[in-house]
This record gives structure tokens, C-alpha cells and sequence, in this order.
């Protein structure tokens, strides 16, 4: 792996004691390339007024804020000449060579003479690399220990992403490892006592994770829970469901508990079930009206649960709501389209957005629909670009949805896309670099989006990338 040192800039920006502590390090990483800053104590020319300096941080959204690719280094934008932007850390100007003073060009075709440095007077060469470090786009950060998909992740409390589980092609698997965030790389952690696929992980208010049901190497449904704790890396079992039960889906309420809801155990099931963590029991509650598994589950703006689509008797276009003070299930619209295997994400202003899976004839969906909870309606909205099922949808914090890979009926799928509710469209976020179908996104708190695992049609993944 080539390692290339800048030294960090000094700017206006830095506060007076962000400067005294010390050789701060950060370090980004792009595809095999590392850089390495290191926050100087000294001062530097960022404040000399003999040069032009306006150096600002890069513009962008709490979302796609510009900081370096897997720090909180920030990125700042560099002009040239002609006013162009190119957005870089900050560099030492030692490191840089100086531009030609008179056509303020560079050697060498991979640098970009930058007149806003604050380097000194003198215009300096920026290696185009850089620029790497900071843009928005896809790249690959650290493999994951285990190949696996179908597998189930949370973001714990500390930052962590803990992935569990999942298939290798061959076996479930039993193990969970973490992504550090900030080192970009995966440890093992603790393992779970039943390897596990089409299972489901939920954060519980005290910060343990808490595994549901799914199924094991043999096809077989579960019916056990496990724990996680993240101080301690370890496992402990908890109550048994009382229903074995994958395909399933396992929601957060805001009382506390978790609602399971439906999945599959030979056939298709109607049952509802609540853990309740202060026993650590699961208990029943009210039958949906249709058994679904492949179905979506959805916490609405009052803290109902939205049940979508799936496949019970027949694939479903029908849709039911909980609502944990009575116990009880409702049925509400019917989505225009029957769709299992889709994705639902709730968005900022409450509406259930539904995207993509596959219909009764078989044929993969590009459509995509809104749930308005205040009137129990559905109304289509723009569609995907790419028709797709076994995608990830992930509500970003700009309030945009990020929907990635997937399967179309044809191909495995690396492309992604974004859903705009303000206008109802969408638009290409470029493509991953590996193609993925059931893999996991986690939105992290830097605002960025961690990818990782799932089936490429022939492999399975342990890469892992980030938006
Ligand atoms: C990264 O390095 C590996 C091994 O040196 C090489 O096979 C791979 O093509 C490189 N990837 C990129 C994106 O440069
Ligand atoms: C980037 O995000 C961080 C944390 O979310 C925030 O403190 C900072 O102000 C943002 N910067 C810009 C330029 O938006
Ligand atoms: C800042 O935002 C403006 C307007 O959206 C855009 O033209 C410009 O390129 C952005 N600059 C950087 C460095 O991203
Ligand atoms: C450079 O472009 C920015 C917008 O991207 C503009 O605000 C600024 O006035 C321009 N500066 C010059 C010298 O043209
Ligand atoms: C350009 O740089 C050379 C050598 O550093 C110097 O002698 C010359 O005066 C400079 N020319 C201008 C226009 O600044
Ligand atoms: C500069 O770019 C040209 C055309 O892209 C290329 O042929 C040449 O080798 C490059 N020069 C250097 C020094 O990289
Ligand atoms: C799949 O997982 C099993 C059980 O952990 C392991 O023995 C096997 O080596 C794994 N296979 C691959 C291809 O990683
Ligand atoms: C619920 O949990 C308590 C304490 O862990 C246990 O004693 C009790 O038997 C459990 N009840 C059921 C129905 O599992
Ligand atoms: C929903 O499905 C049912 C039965 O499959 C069908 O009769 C009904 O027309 C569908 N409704 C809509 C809105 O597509
Ligand atoms: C995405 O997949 C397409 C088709 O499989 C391929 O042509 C393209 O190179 C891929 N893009 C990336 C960035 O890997």
C-alpha cells in the first residue's frame, strides 16, 4: 500500500487550542493509497497577507459534508486561475512544488496550479490525488473477515456497525465482527451460540443488540434470541420466540419492546410477537390479518407499525398497521403494486416510501410509492431508474434515500440512486465498485454510508465500501 505524508494546514479555522493539541494524525484512505496528515503545531502562511488567501472548507450538506474519506479532516476548496474548485485537504506548502509563475501551469499533467493556497505569495502545484480524499462518490474501505450475505447489522451506540451472521455460500454462519469508522477496518468479535441467516438485529435502549430468530445451515427456522453487549463483546441467550420464524421482519417500538412480525416456518405466518427486555420474554400479541414473510415493516410518525406487501397466501398488495396500545392490526391501503422482497424507509415528513421487489408474474419492480399515515392512502411516485429487488434503502440525514445494487431479474446490480421527496425523482449516485445484491448499508454518524458483503451472482462478498 503506498503511503504518501502531507502535512496538514493550518488555517483560520482551527481554534488556537485545536493548533496546541499536538500532532493531531488523521489519515484518509482511496482504493490501495493512504495519506496521512498531521495537524501541525507551528504556524503557517494560511494568515499571511501577502497572499490572496480565502482558503473555506468544502461546501456540501450535513450529508455529503466534504471531510476526508474516513476522518473528520476537513476538506477545503482550492481555486485555480480560472476560478476552477477542486476540494483537498489541507497540505503542508513544503511538500508542494511551486507553480510556474508566468503561464501558472504545473511539471507535471497530475497536479493543478492552485493560486488560493494561502501558500505564501507563490501559486502551488496540488497533486490531483488529493482530491480523491474528498470527494463524494464511492470507495472501498476494509474487507470484513467473513464473505456473507443475507447477514444483519446494526450501528451500536458507540459508533461501531456490529454485523452478525448471515451465509457464506456454504454454511450460516455464527460469527459477528465491527467496523471502527474511524479506522475503517473490521475486528472479530464474540459469536453468537446459533449460526444464523435471515435473521434480524435491533438496538434496544440500553445499547445491547438484540438477534432474532432466522434460520440455520440446514433450512431450519429458529426460534432463539440472543444479546449482544457491546462493553463486552460478548453473546448471552435470551428468551426463546414462540415461533421459529426467518423472513421475518423485528422493529424497535418506542415503549422499548420489539415487534416481530411474521416470516416463514415451512409456510407463511400470521403471528405477532413482543420481547419485552425487563423479562427478557417474548410474548404474543394480535395476528396480522394476512401471514407475509418478505414483507417490510415500517415505525410510523405516531408510533403505529406499517406492514407491507409480501408473500402469504398469494403475493400481497395489502398493507396493516399495529398499534401497540390495543395489541391490535388494521388493515389500511392497498399499494398499487404487489411487491415482496422491496425495501420501505420512512422519510422526514412521515411517509412510508416503498421501492422496488418483484410482482405475482415474477417480473421486477422499478416503481416506487408513498404511504401518507394521515390518510391511510398510497400514491406512486417517480420510479427508479433500475427495476430491482434484494437493493438496500437507506434514509440519509439530508432526508434523501439511498437505494444501492440489487437484482434485477438479468443482472446483479452496482448501480445506486437517490430519492428526492421534495421533487419525487430520482438520480444516479454513481456506481459501487463491486456489483452487490443482499448485502447491508449503515448510515453512518458521519453522515456517510457503509456498505458491506452480500452476492455478486457467482461471489460471496466480504468487501465493503463507502459513500
Ligand atoms: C489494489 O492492490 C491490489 C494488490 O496490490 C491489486 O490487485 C488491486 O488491483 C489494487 N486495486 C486498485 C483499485 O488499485
Ligand atoms: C460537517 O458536519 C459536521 C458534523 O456533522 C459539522 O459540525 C460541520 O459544521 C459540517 N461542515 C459543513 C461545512 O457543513
Ligand atoms: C460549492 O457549491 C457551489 C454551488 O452549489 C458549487 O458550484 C461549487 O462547485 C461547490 N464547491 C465545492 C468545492 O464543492
Ligand atoms: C469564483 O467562483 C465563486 C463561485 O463558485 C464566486 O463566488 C467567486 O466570486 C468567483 N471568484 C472570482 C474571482 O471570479
Ligand atoms: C518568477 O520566478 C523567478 C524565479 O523564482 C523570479 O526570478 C521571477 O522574478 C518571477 N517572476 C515573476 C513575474 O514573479
Ligand atoms: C500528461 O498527459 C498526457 C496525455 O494525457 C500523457 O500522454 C503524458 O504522459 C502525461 N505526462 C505526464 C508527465 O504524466
Ligand atoms: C463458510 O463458513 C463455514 C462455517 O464457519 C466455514 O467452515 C467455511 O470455511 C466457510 N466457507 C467459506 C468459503 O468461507
Ligand atoms: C419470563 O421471565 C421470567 C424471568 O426471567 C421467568 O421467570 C418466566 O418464566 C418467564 N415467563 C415466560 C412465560 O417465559
Ligand atoms: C390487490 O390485490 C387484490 C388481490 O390480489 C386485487 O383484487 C386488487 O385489485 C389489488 N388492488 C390493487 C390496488 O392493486
Ligand atoms: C458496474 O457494472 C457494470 C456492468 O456490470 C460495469 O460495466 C461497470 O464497470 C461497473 N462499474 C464499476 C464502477 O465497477
Amino acid at each position: 500500500m503506498a503511503s504518501i505524508v502531507f502535512l496538514f494546514l493550518i488555517v483560520s479555522l482551527l481554534s488556537l487550542k485545536d493548533q496546541t493539541a499536538a500532532s493531531l494524525s488523521y489519515s484518509c484512505a482511496y482504493r490501495n493509497t493512504s495519506v496521512q496528515f498531521t495537524l501541525l503545531t507551528s504556524a503557517h502562511s494560511a494568515s499571511n497577507s501577502a497572499s490572496s488567501c480565502s482558503l473555506q472548507q468544502c461546501n456540501g450538506t450535513s450529508a455529503d459534508n466534504q471531510t476526508c474519506s474516513l476522518s473528520p479532516t476537513p476538506c477545503f476548496d482550492y481555486r485555480t486561475m480560472n476560478n476552477i474548485s477542486y476540494c483537498a485537504p489541507g497540505v503542508d506548502c513544503s511538500v508542494l512544488q511551486p507553480c510556474d509563475n508566468v503561464t501558472h501551469s504545473c511539471a507535471s499533467n497530475d497536479s493543478v496550479c492552485i493560486v488560493n493556497s494561502c501558500c505564501s505569495p507563490s501559486a502551488v502545484c496540488l497533486p490531483v490525488l488529493t482530491t480523491e480524499f474528498c470527494s463524494r462518490g464511492w470507495r472501498m474501505t476494509g474487507s470484513m473477515n467473513s464473505r456473507r450475505y443475507f447477514q444483519a447489522g446494526s450501528i451500536l451506540v458507540i459508533g461501531k456497525v456490529l454485523v452478525t451472521g448471515g451465509h457464506n455460500g456454504s454454511f450460516a454462519l455464527d460469527n459477528a465482527e465491527q467496523y471502527d469508522p474511524s479506522t475503517g477496518s473490521w475486528t472479530t468479535t464474540g459469536s453468537m451460540s446459533f449460526a444464523r441467516t435471515s435473521h434480524i438485529t435491533s438496538i434496544l435502549p440500553n445499547g445491547k443488540v438484540l438477534v432474532t430468530a432466522g434460520h440455520a445451515s440446514s433450512g431450519l427456522s429458529l426460534d432463539s434470541a440472543e444479546l449482544f453487549d457491546p462493553s463486552l463483546g460478548s453473546w448471552t441467550t435470551t428468551g426463546n420466540l414462540n415461533g421459529a420464524r426467518f423472513g421475518h421482519t423485528a422493529s424497535i417500538l418506542s415503549n422499548g419492546k420489539v415487534l416481530a412480525t411474521g416470516g416463514r416456518n415451512g409456510g407463511a405466518l400470521n403471528t405477532a410477537e413482543l420481547y419485552d427486555l425487563s423479562t427478557g420474554n417474548w410474548t404474543t400479541t394480535g395476528n396480522m390479518n394476512n401471514a407475509r414473510y418478505d414483507h417490510t415493516a415500517s415505525i410510523l410518525p405516531d408510533g403505529k407499525v406499517l406492514v407491507t406487501g409480501g408473500y402469504g397466501s398469494g403475493y400481497l398488495n395489502s398493507s396493516e398497521v399495529y398499534d401497540s396500545s390495543t395489541g391490535l392490526w388494521t388493515t389500511t391501503g392497498n399499494m398499487h403494486a404487489v411487491r415482496y422482497q422491496h425495501t420501505a424507509s420512512t422519510l422526514f415528513n412521515g411517509n412510508v416510501l416503498v421501492a422496488g421487489g418483484k410482482d405475482s408474474s415474477g417480473t421486477v419492480l422499478s416503481s416506487v410509492e408513498l404511504y401518507d399515515p394521515s390518510t391511510g392512502v398510497w400514491t406512486t411516485t417517480g420510479n427508479m431508474n433500475n427495476p430491482r429487488l434484494w437493493h438496500t434503502a437507506s434514509v440519509l440525514s439530508n432526508g434523501k434515500v439511498l437505494i444501492t445494487g440489487g437484482y434485477n431479474g438479468f443482472n446483479y446490480l452496482n448501480t445506486t440512486e437517490l430519492y428526492d421527496s421534495l421533487t419525487g425523482s430520482w438520480t444516479t449516485a454513481g456506481s459501487m465498485n463491486v456489483v452487490r445484491s443482499l448485502h447491508t448499508a449503515f448510515v453512518l454518524s458521519n453522515g456517510k454510508v457503509l456498505i458491506a458483503g452480500g452476492y455478486d451472482g457467482t461471489n460471496y462478498l466480504n468487501t465493503a465500501e463507502l459513500y
